[in-house]
């Protein structure tokens, strides 16, 4: 049974509330992370988390809870749940106070989780890839915060949507293709993996980072370039990599059709990667 965490009281979802002068919802101040929930145990809990710490930084939000303390609460409501598979998502915004733009004093965050079930991709888009379109890259210089202000992602992932497309893959006129609405983005040229570098212009990942250590412990040469959309396009494979979906090979960009059937590292690193969360699940890691 889904359930959901609001600042220390837990509730079902759909009855979780907060002040509507909370700064997440009048201004978009705060950052989220969705974590995998396999067999029970946080996937990647560690990498998550660190990426919460140095986005709560970033924004400055102060007395906002440590790495640790959200670990226990993701912890405490998978077990109350008794989620097995699925997903954590939690949310700290900078919290409620009558509205000015800049940061009020003495303001306490706002702790958010729910649990949700999963919805992973079928087997047959696994195996055969899934359809994107591109579009321009419409966000702020800062993509590295895992910003809850997510509509310029939201937009780009309508787009798909009405195009009958999974994902969006964005473009940014001064450096090329960045990542997914929603997704990170890789392509295989020759031999080389390619993938956008970690820092101002894309999320850093946790699956995309893990992803390229696996490329490298298996000996695939990595380039973290930003590619035009030309040579994107000109690929020989594509595929996304996300917290819920893992590894997905692209089979079309636009009208671009790419050989998923020939597909070998895309396939490899799929491979490996769920061999990673078998290790994990039978792990004495919680
Ligand atoms: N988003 N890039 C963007 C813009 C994302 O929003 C996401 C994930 C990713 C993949 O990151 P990770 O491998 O850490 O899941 C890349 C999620 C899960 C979401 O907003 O629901």
């Amino acid at each position: 049974m889904p359930l959901a965490y609001v600042n220390g009281e837990y509730c079902q979802p759909e009855e979780a509330v907060v002040p509507a002068l909370d700064r997440g919802f009048i201004f978009g101040d705060g950052v989220y992370e969705v974590i995998s929930c396999i067999n029970g145990k946080l996937f990647l809990l560690e990498e998550h988390l660190e990426r919460y710490t140095n986005g709560v930084k970033e924004i400055m939000i102060e007395n906002a809870p440590s790495a640790a303390e959200l670990a226990e609460l993701c912890r405490e409501i998978v077990a109350r749940d008794g989620l097995k598979n699925g997903y954590v998502y939690v949310q700290v915004t900078r919290g409620a106070a009558p509205r000015v733009h800049h940061f009020p004093s003495a303001i306490k965050p706002t702790v958010f989780l729910f649990t949700a079930p999963a919805h992973p991709p079928s087997q047959e888009q696994k195996k055969n890839g899934v359809f994107t379109i591109m579009v321009p890259d419409e966000r702020w210089d800062r993509c590295n915060v895992k910003s809850v202000n997510l509509l310029p992602n939201c937009l780009a992932k309508e787009k798909a949507k009405r195009a009958g497309a999974y994902e969006a893959i964005m473009v940014r006129k001064d450096v090329g293709v960045t990542e997914g609405s929603s997704s990170s983005v890789f392509a295989v040229i020759g031999e080389t993996l390619y993938t956008s570098p970690n820092g101002p212009r894309i999320l850093p990942g946790v699956t995309r980072n893990t992803v390229v250590k696996l490329a490298r412990q298996l000996g695939i040469k990595v380039k973290e370039i930003f590619l035009s959309p030309e040579d994107f396009l000109k690929a020989n494979e594509v595929f996304l990599t996300g917290t819920s979906f893992n590894v997905l090979p692209v089979k079309q960009i636009d009208q671009t059709r790419f050989p998923v059937e020939n597909y070998r590292i895309t396939f490899q690193l799929q491979d490996e990667l769920e061999r990673k969360i078998k290790e994990f699940i039978n792990s004495d890691n919680v």
